[in-house]
């Protein structure tokens, strides 16, 4: 899969390992910043990432913060992007099942590399169920334009 990375300063420190094992995973990752340690704004990262995601230029995204909770927020913004916290295997397999989410986030200060690294090859492991879940996305899809 095409897979877009993007972190903010607070998970620059874990960057090149996540990049490195999805690449180990078989996959190709386009690296979205950011770019060194100073301070700069995840949504500015968001920004950039989102909208290919959505629009199919890329297969998925991988994005994290801190906390991962900031990039969810602005991820969960961007029309067509499913974006979901995960700091345990269990979430990270079942919001692809009945999620199709399309952007994991985790949060670089939460969490060692070793069960980051678990979650992130899970995730991209995973598929979608479909089924009566597709409904739900859906539904959650016609929320958009309220
Ligand atoms: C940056 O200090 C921090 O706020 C950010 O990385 C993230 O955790 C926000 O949700």
């Amino acid at each position: 899969m095409r897979i877009a990375v993007g972190v903010d300063h607070g998970a620059f420190f874990v960057k090149q390992a996540v990049i490195e094992h999805i690449e180990s995973l078989g996959h190709t990752v386009t690296d979205f910043g950011t770019y060194d340690d100073s301070s700069c704004d995840y949504p500015d990262v968001v920004k950039e990432l989102g909208p290919k995601v959505a629009a199919g230029d890329f297969d998925r995204g991988v994005v994290l913060c801190g906390t991962g909770i900031g990039m969810s927020i602005a991820a969960n913004k961007v029309k067509g992007i499913r974006a979901a916290l995960c700091h345990d295997a269990y979430s990270a397999r079942l919001t692809r099942q009945h999620n199709d989410s399309n952007i994991l986030c985790m949060g670089g200060r939460v969490l060692g590399l070793g069960p980051m690294l678990d979650i992130v090859r899970i995730w991209l492991g995973e598929d979608f169920d479909g089924g009566r879940h597709q409904r739900r996305i859906d539904k959650v899809r016609q929320l958009e334009t309220q």
